[in-house]
C-alpha cells in the first residue's frame, strides 16, 4: 500500500464524539464493539484535531455520537469547531438539550441541526427508539430549535416497519418545521445485519415508495426538500459508497481513531491511525487504512475494467466484505459482480414472518439489549394494517 501522488483534501469530517445514546434503535450505525467513555477524547484534543481539519481544507464537520449532546462538553467542542472556521452540524435525538443548552450552542456557533425521528406517532417511535417518551421529547426538542432559528433537517431510517408511512413522515417533518427530510433506508453492517431480517422492505414496498416519493416531492415543493437514499438490495448498481474510500470525507471514533468510513472497522486487516499518534493531514495522506482502497490499483474484476469504476468506484467495501468475505471484491449490489444471485436471494426472501425480533443497541454503550416486542408491535398502525 503505497499513498497516491496526488491525495486531494477531504470536504467533511463525522466527528463521532461519544458511542453513549440514551437509544437502542436496531439499524444503528455505530459499531457492535461500542468505544466506552473512558476511552474518549479530551475536549483539547476534539479541538485541536478540528483545526487541524480546517487546516487540512475541510469546509464541513458533522458532530455525532452516540449522542453528542453526552458531551458534558459540547458548547466548548461546538465552539471549537466554528473558531477554527468549520461549518457545524449537530446530528441528534433531541434528547438531553433544554432549552438553555441548545441556545449556549447557537450562541457558539452552531449552523445546523438534524435530528433524528422513529416514526410517525409517539408508540411507534418510541418502541423503534427503545425510549418511553422519546418522540414527545423530540417534537419538544424541534420547536426549541426553530424558535432559535437555526435551520433543521429530520433524519429518518427507512425501513419494513415504516416505509409504507412514507406521506406521514414527510408530514411530520413539516409539521416539527424542518426544511430538509433525508430518507434513508438501512443500511445492512452492524447492527443493521444483526436485525436485517426484521428490517428489510420486500421488493413491491421499495417500488410503490419510489412512487409514492415522486408525488411527495411534486406535493411539496415550495415546503420542504426531500432527500431519498435508496435501498442496496434492489438496486441495479451499487451506490458510491462515501464519494469515493479516502476521497471526500473522513470519520474520528470517540477514542480518535480516524476511517475511512463508518463501518471500515468490520474490514479486518487494516492498520488505523489515532490523532494521538498523528496529526490529520498525516493520517489522510498516509494512512494505511486509507491508501488501501484509494484509487483502481486495488480493484479486481469486473470493476477493474468496467467503464462505472470511475462513478461508484465499486461500490461499499463494507459490504463486499458483509456479503462475499473480501473487501476487495465487487460490491454484490452490483448486476455485474458474479456474487450478485446472493442480493437478490436476500432482496426477494419472503418476509412473511412478522413475529421477529429487532435487538437494539444498547442505551448504555455496552453489549446488547433484545428488544422483546414482536415487530408487529413495533410498526406504525399505517404500515402493521396495509394489505
Ligand atoms: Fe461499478 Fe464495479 Fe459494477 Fe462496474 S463492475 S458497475 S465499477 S461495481
Ligand atoms: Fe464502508 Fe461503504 S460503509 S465503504
Amino acid at each position: 500500500m503505497t499513498a497516491p501522488a496526488q491525495v486531494s483534501a477531504p470536504l467533511a469530517m463525522l466527528a463521532e464524539l461519544t458511542h453513549r445514546c440514551p437509544l437502542a434503535c436496531p439499524y444503528c450505525s455505530n459499531p457492535l464493539q461500542l468505544d466506552r467513555r473512558s476511552d474518549e477524547l479530551d475536549t483539547a484534543t476534539w479541538v485541536r484535531v478540528f483545526q487541524e481539519a480546517a487546516a487540512l481544507g475541510i469546509l464541513q464537520i458533522h458532530l455525532s455520537g452516540g449522542e453528542p449532546a453526552a458531551r458534558r462538553d459540547l458548547v466548548e467542542l461546538v465552539a471549537g469547531a466554528a473558531r477554527a472556521g468549520l461549518y457545524t452540524n449537530l446530528i441528534t435525538s433531541g434528547i438531553g438539550l433544554d432549552q438553555a443548552r441548545l441556545a449556549a450552542l447557537a450562541e457558539a456557533g452552531l449552523d445546523h441541526v438534524q435530528l433524528s425521528v422513529q416514526g410517525i406517532d409517539e408508540p411507534s417511535a418510541d418502541a423503534v427508539a427503545g425510549l418511553a417518551g422519546s418522540h414527545r421529547r423530540k417534537r419538544a426538542f424541534a420547536a426549541m430549535t426553530t424558535a432559535l432559528g437555526l435551520p433543521l433537517t429530520v433524519n429518518v431510517v427507512l425501513h419494513r416497519g415504516n416505509l409504507a408511512a412514507l406521506e406521514a413522515l414527510v408530514e411530520e417533518a413539516i409539521t416539527l418545521g424542518a426544511r430538509r427530510i433525508e430518507l434513508a433506508h438501512a443500511q445492512y453492517y452492524g447492527w443493521g445485519l444483526i436485525n436485517r431480517d426484521a428490517l428489510m422492505p420486500d421488493r413491491a414496498s421499495v417500488i410503490a415508495a419510489r412512487t409514492t416519493l415522486d408525488r411527495l416531492r411534486a406535493a411539496t415543493q415550495g415546503r420542504i426538500v426531500i432527500d431519498y437514499v435508496p435501498p442496496d438490495h434492489f438496486a441495479l448498481y451499487p451506490k458510491p459508497c462515501v464519494n469515493g474510500w479516502g476521497q471526500q470525507s473522513l470519520n474520528v471514533t470517540p477514542r480518535g481513531r480516524v476511517l475511512p468510513c463508518h463501518a471500515a472497522e468490520t474490514i479486518p486487516g487494516l492498520e488505523f491511525w489515532t490523532v494521538a499518534e498523528h496529526s490529520l493531514d498525516v493520517i489522510w495522506r498516509n494512512s494505511p487504512a486509507f491508501n488501501a482502497y484509494r484509487g483502481e490499483d486495488w480493484m479486481v474484476e469486473p470493476c477493474r475494467s468496467c467503464a462505472r469504476k470511475a462513478i461508484d468506484f465499486g461500490g461499499c467495501r463494507c459490504q463486499a466484505l458483509a456479503l462475499t468475505g473480501d473487501a476487495r471484491n465487487t460490491d454484490p449490489v452490483c448486476t455485474l459482480s458474479p456474487h450478485h444471485l446472493r442480493v437478490e436471494a436476500l432482496a426477494d426472501t419472503p418476509l412473511t414472518n412478522t413475529t421477529l425480533v429487532m435487538r437494539g443497541r444498547s442505551a448504555q454503550g455496552v453489549e446488547a439489549l433484545p428488544h422483546d416486542e414482536p415487530l408487529a408491535d413495533r410498526m406504525s398502525p399505517a404500515c402493521r394494517d396495509r394489505p
